[in-house]
């Protein structure tokens, strides 16, 4: 295992794993890479660690370019474990005379590790000197944890971000100029869509901070998927785009069914939408991940919900995508529910608080039908696809 140069004194010194496929919940199809760095400055500087089990992975690399002795320094920019699982191996084999992280990072790390070597807390603005360069530190408080923290290798102009502008990506190549758009953006917007989204507003202020304090770093080198060098503007202007959340004439009717009657009511909605002239998509979640149902969402002003009836509550597959969107935070959606029941529509007609917990506007009431759709609920349904679609129209003026 070998490390990959960066520039003449960063080296990359990750992981990558080909074949997870999900990840606390979140499907990720093509795998995902957990980056660790390597600065061979006077005072030798690893940055962040990688998930347990690639411990040695990590260690080879490194071994490939120096003896892991003689790194002094170690900073963690984020406890997450998939960053932070491999820290307690790594600090008894390497035995650095530092370790930095930010104060939050300090509270998590010895809740999740029980460290048993002391760590130093820096806070924004506070900077170290590694012999040669100099790091300085930026909190990015929530983005996506309390103790997310950048690092910025002045002198090379590196910012390293962490989590952020970063995706689940397994690659073995580095650099964004190495890799096809085709195949990354979605997963960059998946990532944002499943990770990110709840903290649009502070990625907002964020980046005009950053901005402010004049950073403007020739690389961005995240800590999934690879490194931005050849324009780190793109990913960032993609956030500050994914996170202004900004209407589009674009609508989901994520549902279930059980015997066909809610497929039904759903395409009847669709067809609403699409007369309307909204561009829908329908997501069965017989089929569908909750995390790419996410990532539909991303860039939809609409979301309609259907579930049949199981048991006196809403089918199990709706519950579990509703309380994972629930979270995500979503703004400025208009919809509506509907489904079918047996003998008890009562869960149907609970969908209306569900839309509110979601944040959704209601555009219509509750559609629901008793068995199998008859015309008057067809009508019903395709009025309240032209009804989303008429708020959608609305809100685009
Ligand atoms: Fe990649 Fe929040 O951990």
């Amino acid at each position: 295992m070998q490390a990959i140069q960066v520039t003449d004194k960063v080296y990359w010194v990750g992981a990558i794993d080909w074949n997870i496929r999900d990840f606390h919940g979140y499907s990720t199809n093509r795998g995902t890479t957990y980056n660790a760095y390597l600065i061979l400055s006077d005072k030798p500087t690893l940055i962040d660690t990688v998930k347990k089990e690639f411990y040695p992975e990590m260690m080879a690399r490194i071994a490939s370019v120096i003896d892991p002795k003689k790194i002094e320094i170690i900073i963690s920019n984020h406890s997450e474990m998939d960053h932070s699982g491999a820290l307690p191996e790594a600090v008894a084999a390497i035995e650095p005379k530092e370790i930095y992280c930010s104060d939050m990072g300090l509270k998590d790390l010895s809740a999740q590790l029980h460290p048993k070597f002391p760590m130093k807390v820096v806070k924004t603005g506070d900077k170290i000197d590694i012999g040669g360069d100099t790091i300085s530190f930026v909190e990015a408080r929530m983005l996506h944890w309390p103790d997310s923290m950048f690092s910025y290798l002045e002198k090379e102009n590196i910012l390293f971000t962490n989590d952020v502008f970063g995706m689940h990506y397994a690659t073995s190549r580095l650099f964004d100029d190495e890799n096809e758009e085709r195949l990354w953006l979605y997963e960059a917007e998946k990532y944002y869509a499943n990770i990110v989204l709840p903290y649009s507003d502070i990625v907002l202020r964020f980046l005009d901070t950053v901005q402010k304090m004049g950073l403007s770093p020739k690389m961005i080198a995240p800590d999934h998927g690879f490194i931005w060098r050849k324009d780190p503007s793109k990913i960032v202007n993609l956030y500050a785009k994914w996170a202004a959340q900004a209407p589009k004439n674009k609508a989901l009717v994520v549902y279930d069914t059980m015997w066909g009657s809610t497929q039904k009511m759903a395409q009847y909605i669709a067809e609403g939408l699409r007369l309307g002239g909204t561009e829908v998509k329908l997501l069965s979640m017989h089929s569908c991940h909750r995390s790419d149902v996410a990532t539909e969402l991303l860039d939809s002003s609409g979301l309609i919900i259907g579930s049949p009836v199981l048991n006196s509550g809403i089918f199990p597959s709706m519950a579990d995508v509703l309380c994972y969107l629930k979270g995500l935070k979503k703004k400025h959606l208009v919809g509506g529910a509907f489904g079918s029941y047996g003998w008890n529509p009562g869960p149907v007609h609970a969908l209306a608080n569900t839309l509110t917990e979601l944040g959704v506007e209601a555009a219509a009431p509750v559609v629901s039908s008793k068995f199998v759709p008859d015309d008057s609920v067809a009508q019903a349904c395709k009025a309240l696809g032209l009804a989303v679609s008429q708020k959608i129209a609305e809100k685009l003026k």
